[in-house]
């Protein structure tokens, strides 16, 4: 089995780390800036002997090198750098999701594509849009993330294992996601029978922050472990077609009541991608949250749209 990651920054160099420890699939990282890939790769073999991983993993400027992927990892973009504005950020991510997009049409059309670049939702319609690909085979990576964050926040806050902690995140990546407290728990015991309103809310509230926390701390990039390790679980996912179970950016046909659109819902993963969608009975509440999470998104798709016709 292969797997591409292009982009071999933060995120995507982690994302291989932790799918070579696992020994998951042979591995190609794409990236423009010349030695990079190349470099890593070269490091992270080196450490083969040490870790216990037997897989290939090569290092390159050569979109040819992706050919016959089953999985390709999207983690291509800039950040954004001071004095540039929200429409040139999105005007540049657009491009390299695109030409990425392109490239991996040409060169593993039956690949499962994993989109990570921001902003999520938006540049996984570009990347639908751009491979032509089957609706399930392209698929964002957020709610993983977000839900990871969620799980460990309770898992501090009560003293117990963090895997023993299940949590949903649905909506859009970014403040107006919308954690699922209903269906959250601690060992099959609703997180409601072990913590009040307001200490729930407290853990909602540093899960939405969570991305924001680290870029201030940090100062000179955003969060790669998590989101990192969050790329690996959905790879392995699709590898070894476990039918996992969590959310996911996934293109909306009705399902929710939305339509034409990405969104994180709960999905099953396995070897042809989002193999199913998952819809939850919601009260009033999630529902408006869910919905103002999605009038986020079509803002950005509005953006999308106007950064297009710039580009015709
Ligand atoms: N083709 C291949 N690689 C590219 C291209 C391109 N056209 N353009 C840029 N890159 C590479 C850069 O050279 C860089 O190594 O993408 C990499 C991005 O890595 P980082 O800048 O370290 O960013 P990272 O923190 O990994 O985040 C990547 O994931 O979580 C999101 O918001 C985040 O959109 C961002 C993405």
């Amino acid at each position: 089995m292969k797997v591409s990651v292009i982009g071999a920054g933060n995120v995507g160099a982690k994302a291989v780390y932790y799918i070579a420890e696992k020994n998951i699939a042979d591995i190609v990282m794409v990236d423009v800036v010349d030695g990079l890939a190349g470099s890593k790769a070269m490091d992270f073999l080196h450490a083969a002997p040490l870790r216990g991983y037997e897989v290939r993993i090569r290092g390159t400027t050569d979109f040819g090198e992706i050919e016959g992927s089953d999985v390709v990892v999207i983690t291509a973009g800039i950040a954004r750098k001071p004095g540039m504005d929200r429409m040139d950020l999105l005007k540049t991510n657009v491009g390299i999701a695109a030409q990425a997009a392109r490239e991996i049409a040409f060169r593993a059309p039956n690949a499962v594509v994993i989109v990570v670049t921001n902003p999520l939702d938006v540049i996984s319609m570009v990347v639908l849009r751009e491979t032509g690909f089957a609706l399930r085979k392209v698929v964002g990576m957020a709610g993983v993330l977000d839900s990871t964050r969620f799980r460990w926040f309770i898992a501090e806050k009560l003293g117990v294992w963090p895997g023993d902690v299940q949590a949903m995140v649905l909506g859009g990546h970014g403040d107006e996601m919308v954690p699922l407290t209903r269906y959250t728990s601690v060992g099959g015991i609703p997180l409601d029978q072990l913590l009040d309103a307001p200490g729930i809310e407290a853990l909602v509230k540093r899960t939405r922050t969570g991305g924001v926390e680290i870029v201030s701390l940090l100062k000179t990039g955003s969060a790669f472990y998590a989101p990192g390790a969050s790329v690996a679980k959905m790879v392995e996912a699709v590898i070894k077609d476990e039918r996992r179970l969590f959310p996911a950016s996934a293109y909306l046909r009705g399902e929710y009541g939305f339509r034409d659109i990405y969104l994180g819902v709960p999905v099953v993963m396995g070897r042809n991608g989002v193999e199913r969608i998952v819809e939850l009975p919601l009260t009033d509440g999630e529902r408006k949250s869910l919905n103002d999470s999605a009038e986020a998104v079509r803002k950005g798709l509005a953006e999308l749209s106007t950064v297009m016709g710039e580009k015709a």
